[in-house]
């Protein structure tokens, strides 16, 4: 309500400390999701006056409760399989809208998202010359590649030569020609050029750029800006200032009012909402200095350190507010010496069968685990 200090996104679980402890003892490792957070983040997309149709990027947490709960919130849902397409088909009202943007998927893959109601893009040449005839007819979305990419790590930039994504810009022409021949209707560019983005003034440029493009076309109505809404995950980065963006969405919009605007972020919507809890397996030293501290999950239940050297905050549950004396490095159980949650955190001195929260794991975390090792999937559970 107005007044209240409005707590930074993270927070939440400082407060719910005694809950997320009585669900670790049930079991680990196990994923909690916080549901008001999920609302509130979702709100802040909605509250974009330039956005005609807001979608979740379902690849960052595929929760049956999350997409029901962004159905609620009025969000349509962005699908990049026949796998994302049936979760969501599933979980949300037949009236939530459905956009399909695979990248290098296989004839059946179009076919099975054909049979939905799902608008299609297309980011290649290749589906339209050689499976024309599943187009006809259709109005398509075509992915376009700015020429260069954003993000938060080399891994995550879907932009420009080093990356798999979208058609050329020098290829646009002969796609258009293409899908003029197949029969299909291009109504709508997209753009989305890397994940974990902090700077608003990004989509103000893809959107002039990709406006500018539409005109030239004549048939575009839709332009898709991407998702890639980053939330601070190094201490000491600031937040993106969503009313900056929401200035610089107006200012484009003013100047070309004749698109509808489509965003599709994932991470901001889910990723402070859920925080990963394991417990302290056991104690290592190596030499004077080094302290391992082995958690009953590691790289398996959250690939986002060994993969992108992901900074995520550990907190020791059981021992919150206590003094921070140890220097630990945190790990996994998994035979990999990249199996590292944490390197050089400063935690109170922990014990076997410590509480340890992992936090900001509600994106990438679950939906990118793997059964290395045979070791169990850590479980879900939603926190209303
Ligand atoms: N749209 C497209 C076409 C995408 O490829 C993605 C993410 C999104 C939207 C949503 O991006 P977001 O708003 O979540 O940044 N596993 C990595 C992130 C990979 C993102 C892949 N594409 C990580 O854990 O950082």
């Amino acid at each position: 309500g107005s007044g209240e200090v409005a707590l930074p996104a993270n927070a939440w679980w400082h407060a719910e400390r005694s809950r997320l402890l009585q669900l670790a003892e049930e079991r680990t490792p196990r994923y909690a999701y916080h549901l008001p957070t999920v609302r509130a983040q979702a709100r802040k997309v909605k509250a974009l006056r330039a956005v005609d149709r807001a979608h979740y990027a379902v690849k960052a947490n595929t929760h049956p409760g999350i997409l029901k709960v962004l159905a609620e919130e009025g969000f349509a849902f962005e699908c990049v399989s026949p796998g994302e397409l049936e979760a969501v088909s599933a979980a949300v009202p037949e009236s939530a809208p459905l956009l399909f943007t695979p990248n290098f998927a296989a004839r059946r893959d179009f076919e099975a998202a054909l049979k939905t109601r799902a608008t299609i893009t297309i980011d290649a040449l290749h589906p339209i010359e050689h499976w024309g005839d599943l187009f006809r007819g259709r109005d398509i979305v075509l992915r376009v590649d700015l020429g260069r990419g954003l993000g938060h790590h080399q891994k995550v930039k879907t932009g420009g030569t080093g990356s798999k994504f979208g058609v050329p810009i020098e290829q646009v022409d002969r796609f258009l020609r293409l899908a003029d021949d197949a029969g299909a209707r291009v109504i709508g560019l997209h753009a989305h050029l890397g994940s974990g983005i902090l700077d608003a003034a990004h989509w103000g440029e893809v959107y002039s750029q990709l406006a500018a493009l539409a005109e030239r076309i004549g048939t575009i109505t839709v332009l898709n800006i991407g998702g890639g809404l980053g939330v601070p995950s190094h201490p000491g980065e600031t937040e993106l200032d969503m009313l900056a963006l929401d200035r610089v969405l107006m200012a484009v919009r003013q100047a070309y009012p004749q698109f509808q605007v489509w965003v599709e972020p994932g991470r901001f919507l889910v990723a402070d909402a859920g925080v990963l809890l394991a417990k302290v397996t056991q104690e290592k030293e190596k030499g004077s200095q080094v302290r391992y501290l082995g958690l009953d999950t590691g790289m398996n239940s959250l690939i986002r350190p060994a993969l992108y050297d992901a900074w995520h905050e550990i907190a020791n549950l059981s021992r919150f507010g206590e003094a921070a004396t140890t220097m630990y490095q945190v790990v996994g159980p998994i035979c990999e010496s990249g199996d590292i949650l944490g390197s050089d955190r400063r935690l109170p001195e922990s014990f076997e069968d410590d509480v340890i929260l992992i936090a900001q794991g509600g994106a990438y975390g679950a939906v990118m685990a793997s059964r290395y090792n045979l070791r169990d999937a850590a479980d879900e559970v939603l926190l209303p």
